[in-house]
């Protein structure tokens, strides 16, 4: 059997300072507590879990009740699957997280998308820390691991290498739609030469806080579900003025549900 969570190479680490994101084509669990992950994941979709708390959400869609998701999300979906809290995953993510940060890094299950076969929406480009607080600086990463194979047919990751060093671009709500919470670059012509990270289960890719990112479609006939981790050194605050309007001007449903459920 293939060895689980590589340490990795000095190639690896040096890839993944030069290009802001690195693909780990090797299962980070066993096939066994990938199956137990699935189970949760599934179910919590289907329940919806957090939707009053403003946890789950349509990442990809207006959000209103009655209307078809597009791009289902759970935020901490490990506060409702407790199977997604802790496990050989996710000591292995972390040392891999420690490899390329340092040891004050740590990993953590942020959220879980959900492309519903046949029909889950694009991801399209963007930078995560757009959706951040504009005051600080961040040096953190991502790490995206599907629970079943994620092929460029069923929406796995795109990276255009090199982009962490730019400046965080402009971004709008997907489609212009300030309903959506789902953000987008609003100009693709930076995006040149992408490179595609098709991954087998329990793989991962690793990207930075700036590295521009993008996932297709799911137009398989299976559903395709994604569990993404965080990990981040301390955030300093910002140095100069930065804003983020298209943050500034958003009015989702979720953030509505989100307030009532805090009162
Ligand atoms: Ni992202």
């Amino acid at each position: 059997m293939q060895t689980i969570a590589p340490t990795l190479t000095p190639e690896q680490i040096l890839f993944f300072h030069i290009n802001g994101f690195l693909s780990v084509p090797v299962p980070a669990t066993t096939p066994e507590e990938l199956e137990i992950m699935r189970l949760a994941y599934d179910r919590i979709f289907q329940e919806r879990a957090g939707r009053a708390q403003g946890d789950q959400f349509d990442l990809g869609g207006t959000d209103e009740e009655g209307t078809e998701e597009n791009l289902p999300q759970i935020l901490n979906p490990a506060k409702y699957a407790p199977e997604l809290k802790s496990g050989m995953f996710l000591n292995n993510l972390d040392a891999i997280v420690k490899q390329l940060l340092g040891s004050d890094a740590s990993a953590g299950v942020a959220h879980a998308i959900y492309k519903p076969a046949g029909h889950g929406a694009a991801t399209p480009w963007h930078q995560d820390e757009a959706y951040w607080n504009p005051d600080l600086q961040y040096k953190s990463v991502s790490i995206w691991m599907p629970l079943q194979e994620a092929t460029a047919e069923n929406g796995c990751l795109w990276f255009m290498p090199g982009s962490h060093e730019w400046e965080v671009l402009p971004h709008q709500s997907i489609g212009g739609d300030v309903r959506i919470h789902g953000l987008e670059m609003v100009d693709l012509t930076p995006i040149q030469n992408p490179v595609c990270c098709p991954l087998p289960p329990g793989g991962c890719t690793i990207h930075r806080n700036r590295t521009a990112h993008y996932a297709g479609p799911n137009t398989s006939s299976l559903p395709r579900r994604a569990l993404i981790l965080g990990a981040g050194l301390a955030a300093h605050p910002y140095p100069g003025k930065r804003s983020f309007p298209w943050n500034d001007i958003k009015r989702t449903p979720r953030e509505e549900r989100a307030a009532a459920a805090r009162t």
